[in-house]
């Protein structure tokens, strides 16, 4: 593999305005000066990835404009691959962010280019998609095109989404999805308004039951949840073990499902903004470099939990030698 992860997804300017509250309808409140990060859960996850240390490259689209030379610039310092990142088309992707005093953000997105990420783009980056050992998507791409992804996964490729924004998954992509990573509101909206009164420990096996390999459901500063089907766990380990393939067929009987909860690091909040990217990033090259799910995630909360004490998304995410003196 040249790759240890392939990003397919988003790249955005992220203009964020600190805010006391946020208005209400029909109101205006004043808030901070505007900063303009790079951010966009793709780019995000690429960035977080190479920090770490990940051999990383990212497929994706941005306008031919300032805001796309700022991803770019970004992408490229973190030692991003870049050379699957298009230019033109419309503008470069745009979220509206603020962020409250807690460190909680809202967020709205102007796709722009992202929008523009097609089938054929994907189809064209073969070579990298043969080439990536764990390949990642998220929601902020047209939905067709995510789908193409899961359609030119390699032989053994391991696929990781991240479904956000949220809406409802085709079966073929959940089926694909090793883990299906999933805060709260996530759950909520793939497994619907029957969820409303579940608990994480529910929607997790309720979103294992649905198709994917693996689930993670995220809970912030309470750490995450990871499962999988006892029958996947041991498949893994004859899979590094002896190297006996096959008994996929066997997943999602949903009768001996394993549920483990892993544990996060206490941090004062500062900007929430991408951690959820950060998490999922190194969730997945942690995935690929032989880690355990329930391993993985432990990990990844520890990034997570190192990008909420600093502002902005790309520029909050932590190296390697960082998450392990947390
Ligand atoms: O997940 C955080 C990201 O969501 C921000 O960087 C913003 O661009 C939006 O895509
Ligand atoms: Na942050």
């Amino acid at each position: 593999y040249d790759y240890d992860l392939l990003v397919v997804g988003s790249a955005n300017a992220d203009l964020v305005i600190d805010v006391e509250r946020r208005p209400a309808a029909g109101e205006t409140v004043l808030g901070g000066d505007l900063a303009v990060h790079p951010g966009g859960k793709g780019a995000n996850q690429a960035v977080a990835a190479a920090r770490l240390g990940a051999a990383t490259a990212l497929l994706a689209r941005v306008g031919d404009d300032g805001h796309g030379r700022l991803l770019i610039d970004s992408l490229r310092t973190a030692g991003v691959d870049t050379a699957g990142v298009l230019v033109g088309g419309a503008p470069t992707g745009v979220a509206l962010i603020t962020v409250d005093p807690s460190g909680d953000n809202s967020i709205v997105v102007s796709p722009g280019a992202n929008g523009r990420l097609t089938p054929e783009d994907v189809r064209a980056a073969d070579g990298l998609l043969r080439t990536s050992r764990v390949v990642s998507t998220q929601l902020e791409i047209p939905l067709e095109t995510v789908v193409e992804v899961v359609r030119s996964l390699p032989e053994g490729g391991r696929f990781v989404l991240n479904p956000s924004p949220p809406r409802p998954l085709p079966g073929e992509v959940l089926a694909a999805c090793d883990p299906l990573i999933v805060n709260e509101h996530e759950a909520k909206v793939i497994l619907g308004d029957s969820a409303a009164g579940d608990t994480p420990e529910d929607w997790a096996r309720r979103l294992l039951a649905e198709g994917p390999r693996s689930v993670v459901v995220t809970l912030g500063a309470e750490g995450a949840l990871v499962a999988e089907t006892r029958t996947e766990t041991e498949r893994r380990t004859d899979e590094s073990g002896a190297g006996v393939g096959g008994g996929v067929g066997a997943v999602g009987g949903g009768v001996d499902v394993e549920v483990t909860r892993v544990a996060s690091v206490r941090v004062d909040a500062v900007d929430t903004t991408g951690a959820g990217d950060a998490f999922t990033a190194a969730l997945a090259w942690r995935l690929g470099t032989g880690a355990t799910l329930a391993e993985a995630a432990g990990y990844a909360a520890r990034v997570g939990a190192a990008a909420v004490t600093r502002r902005g998304a790309q520029e909050s995410f932590p190296t390697g030698a960082e998450v392990e003196a947390l």
